[in-house]
């Protein structure tokens, strides 16, 4: 049901790679919601093809970028206020890639060619983001920009690898560039903490099922599902939530603050009463 939360905003969308990817459904609530959008992706990403049925759906252009690519972006920027007619209400970075991950490198085994490529395309893109548009003043004021975040920024998981820096950063980047936009144009900037979420990105993890079955088993509400966490961004959008800046949001069903929980205990139980006959 739409609440209209989003009319007469605009926004760039990024990272809708196919119907499964947390993007996509932001799109789809966001157009729902009254917003006009531009979609962006890596034109590797863009060679699939998928992203064009999205595009006619919502009605929206696609601007290609590699979002590590200062002048890629420069540009996003420039044809996305050229084809609105003026400046973005919203950004959403939803960009993850890591090599050693795909490979299957073990934590004590990275390519640290890899990693740096992880940390520029899954972190230090959020920055160039911001620092395009800011050098463009390309945001209207109490403009919102949302990056999409994991767990493992604070805790240990290890099948997640160097991911898990490059959440750290992506984080840090939040915060300090909240800072930074706060004052000049006040924008805010907040990275939301998302569950395991059966996506093209996640599925990619080794061990992600066991991830998402842990977590589902621990969190009182289970595990938040793409649309909801879709929900979630279309309200740090709109204009509800005009002072939470500079925060990573837990939208994880409670996971990460829970100790242990039934489910777990019973399971374990379960197994070691077997292991035991
Ligand atoms: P996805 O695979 O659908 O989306 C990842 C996107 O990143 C793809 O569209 C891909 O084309 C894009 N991308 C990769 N390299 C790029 C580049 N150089 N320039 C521009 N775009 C590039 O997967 P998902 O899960 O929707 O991922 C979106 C975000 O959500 C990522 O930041 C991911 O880390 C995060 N996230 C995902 C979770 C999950 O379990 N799936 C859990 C928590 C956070």
């Amino acid at each position: 049901m739409s609440h209209n939360l989003l009319a007469g905003k605009v926004g760039i969308i990024s990272g809708a790679l196919n119907s499964q990817s947390i993007a996509w459904k932001v799109a789809q609530k966001a157009h729902a919601e009254g917003a006009r959008i531009v979609l962006t992706n890596a034109p590797l990403a863009m060679r699939m093809g998928e992203i064009k049925a999205l595009a006619a759906e919502i009605d929206a252009p696609i601007i290609p970028a590699d979002a590590t690519s200062m002048e890629e972006l420069g540009t996003l920027f420039t044809e996305a206020q050229a084809h609105f007619g003026g400046k973005i209400d919203f950004v959403l970075h939803s960009i993850g890639m890591s090599a050693n991950i795909r490979k299957g490198k073990s934590y004590g085994d990275l390519d640290y060619k890899f990693f740096q490529q992880t940390l520029d395309v899954s972190a230090l893109s959020f920055h160039k983001m911001m620092a395009v548009a800011e050098k463009q003043d390309a945001l209207n004021e109490w403009a919102s920009i949302v990056g999409l975040s994991y767990i493992a920024a604070q805790r240990a998981f290890l099948d997640y690898t160097d991911m898990s820096q490059a959440k750290a950063v992506l984080e840090s980047i939040a915060r300090s560039y909240g800072q930074r936009l706060g004052s000049l144009k006040k924008v805010r900037v907040n990275t939301i903490s998302q569950s395991p979420t059966k996506t093209t990105a996640g599925t990619g993890i080794s061990g992600f099922n066991a991830f998402y079955e842990y977590a589902d088993k621990m969190a009182p509400l289970g595990n938040a599902p793409a649309e909801a966490c879709a929900d979630y961004c279309v309200s740090l959008f709109s204009d509800l939530t005009r002072f939470v800046t500079m925060q990573n949001l837990m939208h994880d069903g409670g996971f990460s603050s829970v100790g242990i929980s039934e489910a777990i205990v019973d399971a374990i139980t379960k197994a070691s009463a077997e292991s035991a006959q």
